[in-house]
């Protein structure tokens, strides 16, 4: 019954603030001007996530080009404590991965996250999430430094 209380909506210049405030609360990392403006121009990338009427999530995301790959990446997902494992996480999730499987062109979606995370390593591995890789010393201001990438593979390398 919960689940009908949670709505996505667009970031827009009148709501970045309280994407600015979610995220300082909800993430360990400070994000730059630079972010928010990005975010700003991410369209369906970037969510607030609404619980009866007050932000309570958010997630944000864009697109990583290497090679010949094309991937979507993570950078915040999150959700205020007192609102967590109501599924809102799990709303946003859903959100990512519709965008993907409509686009039907990214060889993978990737984040990182800290090791000691396991609440999140859980959450994640629920939609088909893996380690793929852990990097020492991938945080700068936090501990531990180090993160897992997690990755859900959508078609196979060739
Ligand atoms: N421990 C174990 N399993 C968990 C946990 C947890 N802490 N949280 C979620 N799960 C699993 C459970 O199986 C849960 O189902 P259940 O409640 O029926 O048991 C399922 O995931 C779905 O949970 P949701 O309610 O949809 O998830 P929630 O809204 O709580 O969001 C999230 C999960 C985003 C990880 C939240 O805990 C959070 O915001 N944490 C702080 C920010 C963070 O760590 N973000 C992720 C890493 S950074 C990044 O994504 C780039």
């Amino acid at each position: 019954m919960t689940r009908s209380k949670i709505e996505l909506c667009d970031v827009t210049p009148n709501n970045i603030k309280q994407l600015k405030c979610l995220n300082q609360v909800v993430f360990p990392v400070s994000y730059n001007d630079k972010f928010y403006k990005d975010v700003l121009e991410a369209g369906e990338l970037a969510k607030l996530a609404y619980y009866n009427d007050s932000v309570v999530g958010a997630v944000c995301c864009r697109i990583y080009t290497s090679e010949n790959l094309r991937c979507l990446y993570i950078m915040t997902l999150g959700c205020l404590y007192h609102y967590r494992r109501l599924g809102i996480g799990t709303k946003m999730v859903e959100h990512v991965l519709n965008y993907v499987e409509k686009d039907r062109n990214f060889d993978s979606i990737f984040l990182h996250v800290q090791v000691n995370n396991e609440g999140a390593i859980k959450f994640y591995k629920k939609f088909g999430f893996e380690i793929v890789e852990t990097k020492e010393w991938y945080y700068k201001r936090i501990e531990p430094a180090d993160a897992h990438v997690l990755q859900k593979t959508l078609r196979p390398q060739s």
